[in-house]
């Protein structure tokens, strides 16, 4: 049965729940974001560099309820008025999934309304798609998407289908670290907060991104070709670099100055980037430059490289990296040069949030491509 009732205001629940951040949103007719409530576990996970699923999990549990009455209050609407819950089904931590699973599931079927699974990376892609949808009903397609976060570098062929859903291909993704990852791993190696990628976009800016001559990263040929049947040009890596950062650390006797830093910063009861400019002298803020324009240059190259093979006509970038200052301005000027429509979300909807599980769910309510009653969580969903 599709969604038919164009009477209907078309409003989403949308619920969030697949790594360290519980979130709800209500967001009508997949465009018009009437709440958008995120609570943060930052705090939490902070002390441990990265985030402790078990941990995630409880806090999931305890927020899940207030944070989905917030958004129906600041949306000003009642249960009563919601025409779906939409849930992200995966990928993403199994116990933190779960929890939102299950809350929508028991709250689509008190309310008798269709449930509808969405997968977070295809969220991710509709926080972008939203804004451009508003500005203009003419998108150019095929649009190539790079979904670039905490867990994943994905390169993702997207494609409206007539009336239906959306229809994505997988064309590239990383043999290892994904880019959020490499930024928070470096980040702990040189002492700074969590999540790193804020903290060395914000010290990027004053040091010298060519200090540090990284150079074009690399992936083999082999063994990866075998493995995945893709092409090494379509196929991201940053563990490399990561280790090529630690071995600069060794090798120019930074240690002291980075256990100065954490010491100082773990003492400090909300830490933020500024507070660690006076922490590093000019070799380290060199260092975080060149780090992150290195994995900038490759997101570029290799995006604009699958976009032209694959004929694409647009290009959306999304994921919590999205928010980074340089990569936002590379991807731009790259996109004027070769006449490339380059679009992002605005910073609040680039890192996790449960407006664009909304936004990913409207088509397929409209298609009625409704959950089944068996839904679970699924921590490795695939897109495509
Ligand atoms: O999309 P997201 O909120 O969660 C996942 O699905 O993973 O992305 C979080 C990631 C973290 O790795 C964080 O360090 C990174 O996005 N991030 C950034 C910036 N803001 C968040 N990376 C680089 N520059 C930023 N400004
Ligand atoms: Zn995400």
């Amino acid at each position: 049965m599709a969604f038919n009732d164009f009477s209907s205001a078309g409003l989403i629940l949308g619920i969030e729940s697949s790594c360290d951040e519980t979130a709800a949103a209500v967001v009508r007719r997949g465009t018009e974001v009437l709440s958008n409530v995120i609570a943060s576990q930052i705090r939490t996970h902070a002390p441990y560099g990265g985030v402790v699923p078990e941990l995630a999990s409880r806090e999931h549990l305890q927020n899940i309820v207030p944070v989905v009455r917030a958004a129906l209050e600041q949306a000003s609407c009642s249960y009563r008025d919601l025409d779906a819950v939409a849930v992200t089904a995966g990928p993403g931590l199994a116990g933190a999934l779960l929890v939102g699973v299950m809350y929508a599931k028991g709250l689509a079927f008190a309310l008798e309304k269709p449930l509808l699974a969405v997968n977070h990376l295809e969220g991710h892609i509709h926080a972008v798609l939203m804004d451009t949808k508003r500005q203009s009903d003419a998108r150019p397609q095929p649009t190539l998407a790079l979904v670039v976060s905490g867990g994943h570098t994905h390169l993702y062929l997207a494609e409206e289908t007539a009336g239906g859903p959306w229809r994505y291909r997988n064309v590239g993704k990383t043999v290892d670290d994904a880019a959020g990852e490499a930024f928070d791993k470096v980040a702990k190696l040189l002492g700074l907060g969590y999540p790193g990628g804020p903290w060395i976009d914000w010290l990027a800016q004053h040091g010298d991104p060519r200090a540090v001559p990284f150079g074009p990263i690399q992936v083999k040929q082999k063994p990866y070709r075998a493995a995945s049947g893709q092409s090494p040009r379509l196929l991201f890596s940053f563990s490399g670099l990561k280790t090529a950062v630690l071995r600069y650390v060794q090798t120019h006797d930074m240690a002291n100055l980075i256990e100065t830093r954490r010491r100082t910063l773990a003492d400090l009861p909300d830490a933020k980037p500024n507070d660690a400019l006076p922490l590093c002298d000019a070799e380290t803020l060199d260092l975080i430059a060149s780090f992150q324009h290195a994995v900038v240059e490759d997101l570029v190259r290799k995006t604009f490289a699958v976009a032209e093979d694959f004929y694409c006509a647009s290009i959306v970038v999304s994921g919590g990296v999205a928010a980074n200052g340089e990569l936002r301005r590379r991807f731009l000027a790259e996109g004027k040069k070769r006449s490339l429509l380059v679009a992002f979300p605005s910073l609040a909807l680039s890192t996790d949030n449960a407006a664009m599980i909304a936004a990913a769910a409207w088509p397929k309510l409209v298609a009625g491509d409704f959950a089944a009653d068996q839904l679970s969580a699924d921590p490795a969903l695939m897109l495509g």
